[in-house]
């Protein structure tokens, strides 16, 4: 028997759904009974019926007004993409939070100002984490974005190259050598709008490369493709590079993390930058 799905958006959820393998025709049907009988939702009456999940619902919702969403089967990013994975997630939320104060303090203060630099004082407190997340929440809001993996003291297999599980590919260092153009960037096909610039190959000279006035034009021309760039960096206390590449962004996003950061080398840190002209544009305490 064919779903019985009736009016506007319930028959899309229930469609989608359908075609995603998450529900039945049979099962569909009874929704729509229960629906009727009852004056509810689609949504509603299938999770009282226990035949979808709120997170099957919230699944169908995003494809039906078409925002970049992955299911737990797609294995082709990291699970710790958890923006794309779980937007509705607490994660989920409290980015979308950062990603407001941004636009308001920096983004849509000024059309030149395009370009963040996520940084923090230490090491593993989750900048390729946030960096991440953040540039595919502004993916999601349609805007199109950059995500450039800055860190070149770490190996190129790990930060976004491991996120986004690219393949062998040439990225920044090869830019900043003359030897590639922004061309070289990849975009996500999952996540429409997003674009990441990996690493590339681990360079001798790192700080000498971001000092290079490549870098900055690398900038300008992706600031003229893109409307949001977002960098992932180094920790701050161990290198120069993340107050060199924060002092080209203009802006930076100060990340430390809970029962790991040490407030002394989060301030001092802080202050290095905006003696550096480094606007800081917002904070995140990371909890995770
Ligand atoms: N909020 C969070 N929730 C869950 N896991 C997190 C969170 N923040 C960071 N992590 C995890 O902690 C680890 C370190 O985070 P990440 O690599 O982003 O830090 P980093 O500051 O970029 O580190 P590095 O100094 O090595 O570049 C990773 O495995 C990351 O997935
Ligand atoms: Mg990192």
């Amino acid at each position: 028997m064919n779903a019985v799905i009736p009016t506007g958006a319930a028959r899309s959820i229930g469609s989608i759904l359908i075609e995603s393998g998450r529900l039945s025709s049979a099962d569909a049907d009874r929704i729509s009974e229960h629906q009727q009988q009852h004056g509810l939702q689609f949504g509603d009456a299938a999770i009282a019926l226990k035949l979808l999940t709120k997170e099957d619902i919230d699944y169908a919702l995003a494809k039906q007004f078409d925002y970049a969403y992955l299911n737990n089967q797609d294995s082709s990013l990291s699970s710790q993409l958890v923006a794309a994975y779980k937007p509705f997630s607490r994660i989920g939320e409290s980015l979308r939070a950062v990603r407001s104060q941004l636009m308001l303090r920096w983004l849509n203060a000024d059309a030149a100002h395009k370009v963040i630099a996520v940084v923090s004082a230490g090491k593993g407190e989750g900048r390729s984490f946030i960096a991440a997340n953040l540039a595919i929440v502004f993916a999601q809001q349609g805007q199109r974005t950059l995500l450039l993996d800055a860190d070149l003291r770490a190996a190129p297999t790990s930060g976004q190259h491991s996120l986004f599980k690219l393949g062998k590919s040439t990225g920044l260092s090869g830019i900043l050598a003359d030897r590639a153009g922004l061309e070289v960037a990849l975009p996500v096909p999952s996540l429409p709008g997003l674009t990441v610039l990996p690493v590339g190959a681990v360079p001798p000279n790192p700080q000498e490369l971001l000092g290079r006035p490549e870098f900055g034009q690398l900038l300008g021309k992706a600031s003229q493709q893109f409307d949001v760039i977002v960098i992932d960096t180094p920790a701050g206390g161990d290198f120069a590079d993340a107050e060199i590449i924060a002092a080209r962004a203009g802006a930076a996003l100060v990340v430390a993390r809970k029962n790991q950061s040490l407030m002394p080398d989060v301030a001092l840190f802080a202050r290095r930058l905006q003696a550096g002209g480094v606007t800081l544009v917002g904070s995140v305490l990371n909890d995770g």
